[in-house]
């Protein structure tokens, strides 16, 4: 299987180091057409979008940079899924757990089709998208929370707790980044439609 993946960020680069045979595209995508070009020079059997805009140095960033966040989180993902969809190329879009903010309703934990209750410009962006892409066929959304990582990274939870002089404390949802790109593999090689929590069961508090 030919997988595509759209971005060589922090989560893009890991799934690229465990998929030696997938190809990655650091082409940036303003337009359906940047898609198209993409696709058909690749010609993936599926596509990981691992592109995002996910704030630097943190998601505080996005509160004051609300256009980058919206039209990277939230139009870049639709751009991507009309190319997809022309060609009939099954999409894996990663989401974020981020939608759901304080206690679930339920004490097993959020559940895909709870609604979202987001109130910070990233998360409402996030959302967003998932309302839409979730309405389409050969589409999937695996949603992460708090990627954890035995590789440094700035996007790894263990490296942002050592560094950071304030830190909230809220329980969380925690994906291990090992397990994600195995279950992104077997969502892509599925075709799987839908919403997915690709998170670990429990929670943690920082
Ligand atoms: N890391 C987390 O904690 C976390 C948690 C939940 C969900 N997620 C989701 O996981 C995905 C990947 O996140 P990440 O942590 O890997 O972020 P990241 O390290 O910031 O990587 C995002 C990548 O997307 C690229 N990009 C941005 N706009 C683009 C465009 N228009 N066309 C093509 N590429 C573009 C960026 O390129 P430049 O660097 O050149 O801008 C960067 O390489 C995002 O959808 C994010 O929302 C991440």
């Amino acid at each position: 299987m030919k997988i595509l993946i759209i971005g060589k960020g922090y989560i893009g680069a890991r799934c690229a180091k465990e998929w030696p045979d997938a190809v990655v595209s650091e082409n940036i995508i303003s337009s359906v057409e940047d898609a198209r070009k993409v696709l058909d020079k690749v010609k993936p059997d599926a596509v990981l979008n691992a592109a995002g805009v996910c704030g630097k140095p943190n998601v505080d960033w996005c509160e004051t940079h609300q256009m980058e966040t919206i039209l990277g989180n939230t139009v870049l993902p639709i751009l991507l899924a009309q190319a997809c969809s022309e060609r009939q190329i099954y999409l894996l879009h990663i989401g974020s757990g981020c939608v759901f903010y304080g206690p679930s309703p339920d004490p097993a934990g959020w559940k895909e089709s709870d609604f979202g209750n987001p109130t910070a410009v990233y998360s409402r962006a996030k959302r967003a998208n998932d309302l839409v892409l979730s309405a389409l066929p050969k589409v999937g959304i695996a949603r992460i929370r708090m990627p954890m990582d035995w590789v440094p990274s700035s996007g790894n939870i263990i490296d942002k707790l050592a560094i950071y002089e304030k830190i909230i404390d809220v329980e969380n949802s925690l994906t291990v980044v090992e397990d994600m790109v195995n279950v992104f593999r077997q969502l892509l090689e599925k075709r799987a439609e839908g919403i997915f929590h690709i998170t670990h069961p429990g929670t943690i508090k920082h």
